[in-house]
């Protein structure tokens, strides 16, 4: 007996720390423990980063800013007595954004520009996205980073929102499968990922302010389906919460979206990081489940303990987020104690670059099988970004890379002879553009540049160099990136490089030379009005660091292009119907900081309605108005042709399984994609006439070779969104899967018939009334 009270008295000895013993430790000790160890205050400081230089100034919360790893977007603040480490978030999402340089360092800390996000979405390979990520995420590691802050996953909603390079799609599925194949890949390297921005952040104008008024319906079939994919399948470590509003509230205050949706409906583990500088409402913040506040001031820590002090905060709320981030924080490298070698592998990354770059460059038009140019011939390279290309956007997703191969270069590597009268004549006027452009471009920002502006060419200079070549190549380059929207004007060609392409085409048509066209371009431009001018036309995107060599694989038939429209190319940005709620042409303050900015009351600044509800992209192309439409969303050619044979559909249980055989019977080797969209009966509901529900990809297939190709969907997926009950419901009846080359060319119709059904989920995000009434 006296051996039992022995050892209960020394079990209660150890299990209640004296006075001044040692805190629990994180990794050694239970969760639970550091939490009920923790004050207020400590908590509170896990909860707000540890502010980024030049934000907060002296007043950063830890006393400093942590300068961890240069040029990363922030970190969080270390706990030292409970072994908690600060981690490092960085952007994003094309590659690690950090300083190259650092000051007394001899070397460098260059990063790999990985392809933007909406070429990875024209390769339709979830495979190549996550070798691109893997690579991404390995940078990510060895340079010291935890978390990188992409992929960005908004929708194309309108063809002129200034970040839509960053993000995939139109289509929430194509959106939502690239999305989790990148988190797959970053955090096969044991970082993590930041899926943003969450959600409804379509617009660059008043970004700061602008409320998203969507109906229930579009949110859930359109603006949160593909986060939800990327969640459920990738398992991303964080989740960004957007600056908008969604129907008044703002994301970051709004529990309906961080907790009712992404967690209970979604089942997401991870935390939910703020996006940067955007200050909120900080206890509004933490009750929603926002768990960490970036770049973090010390006014927010202040501010949520004064709000668990006077009532207004539940501790719980906040005890809450701390365990998140306790549980993040056990997964990262710093916590793990990795040691970064700074020296990742940057000329294996370079080549992922490249050869996802391939995969997702899309052939438009290839007349009289223009392409592929004859190996070794001469070209007559015209258009200043031939000469100095895009290889991503800017802004937060612009990326520190230590080179660029331009189109010129890559021509050249891959074995043609370039005019030299022609190259000449640009090298000459690009200096001198340069020396006159080069005060604007000393204060650039992110990544932000001047390009010399686009010249003509006289008939003469144009006839003999057509004489000297076997073909031209024109380029044409668009850029864009935080902060602004593209003008109206980006999207047409302007008048010189109208007159550029129609004096090219005469002058080299007239010696029975053709014509290409490659558009460096990280969104859409008209095409409508001059396609039928050259001979080809490559969109070859901004491919990253190695465009300029992946442009030429293409060009040259060491790669077929296999890539296809992520997105509609309409005749006419207008054509769309969401141009009647979208802020055309707004040029305000960068970044439009202040939040009694005179806008806030304006329409499409302010507040923008999406009276277009469900209806973007190919889902209204297709069902309204497909002449409207210049190359619909899913196209894309090829050097070879495909056969599609032996299709079939079963349903296994909650699944359909379609197969296909692809057989290549033309005379190159390439890769065949295939697009599952299925039309639903006519039901309670308006639908589009079809929606995407699955697609694959062939592997490279010689001549003559063939692959069966096996996609799937399950019955859930066909459903639509019905308000009235809060519920994804299933209409029962006859259905068609489609199997098409694109949105508007169906190849195989295979009717299959599915049973009701109706999966309730909570009645949240209800747009007040003022959806269609303009009145703030
Ligand atoms: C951008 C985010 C970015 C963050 C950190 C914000 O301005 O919207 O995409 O990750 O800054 O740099």
């Amino acid at each position: 007996m006296k051996r039992v009270l022995l050892l209960i008295l020394v079990f209660w000895a150890l299990s209640v720390p004296a006075a001044g013993a040692e805190k629990p430790c994180l990794g050694r000790d239970p969760i639970r423990k550091i939490v009920a160890a923790m004050t207020v205050e400590e908590k509170a400081m896990l909860l707000v980063g540890a502010s980024m230089e030049g934000y907060a100034g002296d007043g950063a919360v830890t006393g400093r800013t942590l300068k961890l790893v240069p040029g990363s977007a922030g970190t969080t603040c270390p706990l030292e007595a409970y072994g908690i480490p600060a981690t490092v978030m960085a952007d994003g999402p094309a590659g690690l954004r950090i300083d190259p340089h650092r000051t007394d360092e001899t070397r460098t800390y260059f990063c790999t520009a990985f392809p933007i996000g909406t070429l990875l979405a024209s390769t339709w390979d979830e495979a190549a996205i996550e070798r691109c990520g893997a690579a991404m995420g390995n940078e990510v590691l060895e340079y010291g980073c935890d978390v990188i802050l992409g992929p960005g996953m908004n929708i194309h909603r309108h063809p002129l929102c200034g970040r839509n390079f960053e993000y995939y799609s139109e289509d929430p599925l194509l959106s939502g499968k690239c999305g989790a194949a990148m988190v797959r890949g970053i955090q096969s390297q044991g970082v993590g990922t930041s899926v943003k921005h969450f959600a409804a952040n379509n617009q660059e104008s008043l970004r700061l302010q602008n409320d998203a008024r969507i109906s229930q319906r579009a949110l859930r079939e359109i603006y949160l389906r593909g986060f939800g994919i990327a969640i459920r399948e990738g398992r991303p470590w964080t989740v960004m919460s957007s600056y908008n509003r969604i129907n008044g509230p703002y994301t970051q205050e709004n529990r309906e979206l961080l907790t009712t949706i992404l967690r209970d409906e979604w089942g997401y583990e991870g935390i939910v990081v703020s996006d940067w500088i955007g200050r909120r409402n900080t206890v509004a913040q933490i009750h929603a489940g926002n768990d960490l506040l970036m770049p973090g001031e010390p006014v927010q820590v202040e501010e949520i303990v004064e709000g668990v002090r006077s009532g207004r905060l539940s501790e719980s709320d906040v005890d809450v987020c701390v365990t998140r981030m306790l549980e993040y924080l056990l997964r990262t490298p710093r916590f793990r104690g990795y040691e970064p070698s700074e020296s990742p592998d940057l000329h294996t990354h370079a080549e992922v670059s490249r050869e996802v770059a391939t995969a997702g460059m899309v052939l438009l038009r290839n007349e009289a099988s223009t392409l592929p140019l004859t190996p070794g011939s001469q070209l007559a390279v015209f258009g200043v970004n031939a000469y100095d290309g895009i290889a991503g956007g800017t802004g937060a997703g612009h990326v520190n890379k230590a080179y660029m191969v331009d189109l010129d270069e890559g021509l050249r590597n891959a074995g043609f002879v370039l005019n030299s009268r022609t190259a000449d004549l640009y090298a000459k006027y690009m200096a001198f553009g340069d020396v006159l452009l080069s005060e604007q471009n000393a204060r650039r920002f992110l990544g932000e540049k001047w390009y010399v502006p686009e010249t003509a060419l006289t008939p003469e200079f144009l006839a003999l160099r057509a004489a000297e070549s076997d073909a031209a190549i024109v380029s044409f380059g668009r850029n864009s990136g935080e902060y602004n929207d593209r003008p109206t004007s980006d999207f047409y060609l302007t008048e010189t490089e109208r007159a550029l392409l129609e004096s090219v085409c005469a002058a080299f048509h007239a010696a029975g030379k053709r014509v290409v066209v490659v558009l460096n371009i990280g969104g859409v431009i008209e095409t409508a009005s001059w396609k039928e001018l050259p001979d080809a036309i490559l969109v070859s995107w901004q491919g990253g660091q190695e465009a300029g060599n992946a442009t030429a694989d293409v060009l040259s038939g060491k790669v077929s292009p296999s890539g296809r429209l992520p997105m509609t190319f309409p005749t006419d940005y207008s054509d769309h119907p969401s141009s009647v709620n979208f802020p055309l042409d707004y040029r305000g303050r960068r970044g439009d900081w202040a939040d009694d900015a005179p806008e806030r009351k304006v329409r499409n600044l302010g507040f923008t309605c999406y009276e277009e509800d469900i209806w973007i992209g190919y889902r209204y192309f297709s069902t309204y108005a497909p002449e409207r439409v210049s190359y619909p969303f899913g196209y894309g050619l090829s050097y070879t042709d495909f056969d599609w044979t032996e299709a079939s559909i079963g349903r296994f249980g909650r699944e359909y399984v379609v197969t296909l055989r692809v057989t290549n019977t033309g005379e190159f080797a390439g890769r065949e994609v295939v697009e599952l969209y299925v039309a639903a009966p006519k039901g309670d509901l308006v639908k589009p006439i079809r929606e995407l529900r699955a697609f694959a990809k062939s592997r490279e297939l010689r001549p003559g070779e063939s692959e069966l190709l096996t996609l799937r969907f399950a019955s859930d997926d066909l459903a639509s969104f019905d308000e009235r009950i809060s519920a994804f419901v299933v209409d029962e009846g006859g259905y068609m899967a489609e199997l098409g080359r694109s949105a508007d060319d169906i190849v195989v119709r295979l009717p299959f018939g599915a049973r009701s059904s109706v999966r309730k989920v909570h009645d949240v995000l209800k747009p007040r009334e003022f959806l269609q009434t303009f009145e703030y």
